[in-house]
């Protein structure tokens, strides 16, 4: 059993990753920490209790964390979209049942730090968000990092973001603190950036068949992943009609089928002072490329692994 935190901004998508990471039995979801991204933190701390309820997982604490980003106090904090834009993939609150859990104590940072300081064994992380909680465990204690066993982090763009035409979301909504995560030096980076995810699309007859499951996780799915099919397609954000990609849930999936993405090592800065390209992964992919890689970095990713694994592990009642 892989031991993971998984780092979350509970939007449509990581709801999908969670709920993989939650019902893998090759997994052992240690808990969930929080932070502000798709939604302000209360939201994304409701939705990931709805998700872990939903699916009958009250035993996977949850633990709130950073409400801003490290810097830049409210920058830039809000959604992609207004709440009741037919783009807005997520929504303030998750379609699923009131949340009967509460959050745990102590914060995120606290439960890291203390978490990675008396593990036996090395912990995955899985950041699937702004990345303000791991930075801020990092600026306090970098040692933590030896206890780290791979973090895989969906976030980066190195074609073209969501956000602006130079940045993804999750590295856009706190530049510094995904700054500071790139340069720690951990012994196994994956980065799953737009470039992959966008690759791994899911289509309505998916849905359908997730639906078909009859389970809490396969309906939920289904639903959730609908809603971000809508999305897409109301806003054109994705190269084939009436389909989406599901950019966290890839992350859980390279944990249990690594052949979902193909990865080359690439050395991987973050901008954090530009006008127009605030928030940018800057990676050096020249043939003479001289910055020493630090990260493992995903150009391909296959929507059928994924779609095949949900499949599987939401069948389970
Ligand atoms: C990332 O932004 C969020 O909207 C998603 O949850 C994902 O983590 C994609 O850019
Ligand atoms: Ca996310």
């Amino acid at each position: 059993m892989r031991k993971l935190i998984l780092d979350v901004d509970t939007g449509t998508d990581d709801a999908v990753a969670i709920m993989l990471a939650a019902g893998h039995p090759e997994l052992d979801l240690l808990a969930v920490t929080t932070v502000r991204g798709n939604a302000p933190l209360p939201s994304t701390t409701d939705n990931t209790l709805r998700v872990l309820d939903h699916i009958g997982r009250p035993d996977i604490g949850v633990h709130p964390g950073l409400a801003r980003p490290v810097v830049r106090p409210g920058f830039p904090g809000q959604r992609h979209f207004e709440s009741d834009s037919p783009r807005d993939m997520h929504g303030t609150t998750l379609p699923l049942p009131e949340a009967r859990s509460a959050p745990r104590e102590p914060s995120a940072v606290e439960f890291l730090l203390h978490t990675l300081r008396t593990t036996t064994e090395r912990i995955t992380l899985v950041p699937v968000g702004p990345l303000g909680n791991l930075a801020t465990v990092l600026a306090i204690d970098p040692s933590v990092r030896d206890a780290v066993e791979e973090v895989v982090i969906m976030g980066g763009a190195h074609a073209y973001g969501n956000v602006t035409p130079s940045a993804e979301f999750n590295v856009w909504a706190d530049p510094e603190a995904a700054a500071k995560v790139f340069a720690a030096g951990f012994d196994r980076l994956t980065l799953v950036p737009l470039d992959a995810t966008h690759q791994a699309l899911v289509t309505r007859e998916d849905c359908d068949e997730l639906a078909a499951l009859g389970t809490p996780s396969g309906t939920a799915a289904a639903t959730l992943i609908t809603k971000r099919i809508d999305a897409y397609t109301a806003g054109g954000g994705v190269a084939v009609r009436d389909t989406a990609p599901v950019h966290d849930a890839v992350c859980v999936a390279y944990l249990v089928r690594p052949e979902v993405i193909t990865t080359r090592p690439v050395r991987v800065e973050v901008e954090t002072s530009g006008e127009l390209t605030v928030g940018r992964t800057v990676m050096d992919v020249r043939p003479n490329a001289t910055g020493t890689p630090n990260a493992q970095v995903a150009f391909a990713a296959d929507g059928r692994v994924l779609v095949e694994l949900m499949k599987t592990v939401f069948a389970a009642p």
